[in-house]
């Protein structure tokens, strides 16, 4: 059992585990990579992608459209941006909620460079009407646009410059097939592993001037929900604890003392992952149970947790998706240091009575 009563403070966590990007995420200088060298882990979508950048680019042709899909915080708009950068070319960015009118989304392809990349964020929100005009200028780097109205209006053919889409999306089921089809690569981006986390912070520490030893590095990265731009906020916050508690250096002692007191455990979860898991232990016998109960008893919203919250413990192996809802594991009653009273279920969420 972890006690969570000495050394904690009352400060909000809200923004600390937030995988949303936050004002000051990107201060002091950028610790963006900006080549698929500098780009540490995702090393399969990374390999793949070099391949398809140095072949188009000895081809002399623009890069076919990219779609990128993880959860957020992964680097989904860093690899965006390291694509235009080694291809020699502008970056556009844009997101699906922005473009409310198929008018917007014409204005922006028909102001685009030759081999400009475009970069549109939470794709799968655009909606269908503004989504039909991606299909011929993705495909035919054609748009059809109305003149005039009434009986006088008539359709009018543009070419559209060479350009790239690079789609990005958290829920890529929620893609419609036409659109998905469209993209020439797929790029899958998957949780990072503590040691790819630490190599990340400890490139952070050196362009911020932190001071962190191998296994501080490794502490905050251990607690970092396997994602690169939590893992950069805890090191600055961790960071103002050395230098408020200890020399500035950041050890590993300095740095479980700071994350206690932010309130993530050494396993990484927040109050609201345990907050998540206690409520389906305590209400619902630790599962089954649907989505939507869960989010109106700890009042988040479903995609939040879906895509937000859940990844992380569905790869930590403390939730499981059945048919008939989520169900808590035994490891995390017993993370929670709580006796096993839930029904027992395999990795892939199966319960004994139905093995
Ligand atoms: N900063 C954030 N994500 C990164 C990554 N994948 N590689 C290097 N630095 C990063």
């Amino acid at each position: 059992m972890i006690d969570y009563s000495k050394d904690t403070l009352d400060s909000s966590t809200d923004n600390i585990m937030s995988t949303e990007f936050v004002p000051g995420d990107d201060v002091e200088g950028s610790l963006r990579p900006r080549t698929l060298r500098e780009y540490i882990g995702q090393e399969k979508a990374k390999q793949n992608l070099a391949v398809f950048i140095e072949s188009a680019k000895r081809r002399g042709e623009p890069l076919d459209h990219v779609i990128l899909h993880g959860p957020p915080g992964l680097g989904k708009t860093t690899l965006a941006a390291i694509i235009a950068n080694e291809m020699g070319s502008t970056l556009r960015k844009t997101s699906g909620p922005a473009i409310e009118k198929p008018r917007d989304l014409a204005a922006l392809l028909t102001n685009l460079e030759e081999n400009d990349v475009l970069f549109i964020d939470e794709i799968h929100r655009l909606n269908r009407s503004v989504e039909e005009i991606l299909y011929p200028a993705m495909e035919d780097r054609q748009i059809d646009i109305i003149v005039g109205q009434g009986p006088a209006a008539s359709s009018i053919t543009i070419t559209l410059n060479n350009f790239t889409l690079v789609g990005a999306t958290t829920r890529s089921g929620q893609l419609s097939s036409p659109l998905r089809d469209r993209f020439g690569i797929d790029l899958k981006l998957e949780l990072y592993k503590p040691q790819e986390l630490k190599t990340i912070i400890e490139r952070s520490a050196q362009i911020l001037n932190v001071e962190i030893e191998p296994e501080g590095a490794l502490e905050v990265a251990s607690r970092s929900r396997g994602t690169p731009r939590i893992a950069n906020r805890l090191l600055r916050r961790v960071r103002d604890f050395a230098e408020v508690y200890g020399d500035g250096v950041i050890t590993k002692e300095l740095a479980d003392r700071a994350l206690r007191m932010l309130d993530i455990d050494p396993l990484g979860l927040d109050t609201i992952d345990r907050r998540l898991l206690k409520s389906i232990i305590d209400n619902y016998g630790g599962g089954p149970v649907g989505l939507d109960t869960i989010a109106a008893t700890i009042n988040e919203e479903s995609v939040t947790i879906e895509d937000v919250y859940e990844p992380f413990l569905l790869q930590q192996g403390f939730l499981t998706r059945t048919p008939r809802g989520r169900c808590v594991t035994r490891r995390a009653y017993e993370h929670l240091g709580l006796k096993f009273t839930g029904p027992e279920t395999d990795l892939t969420g199966q319960t004994a009575i139905d093995l």
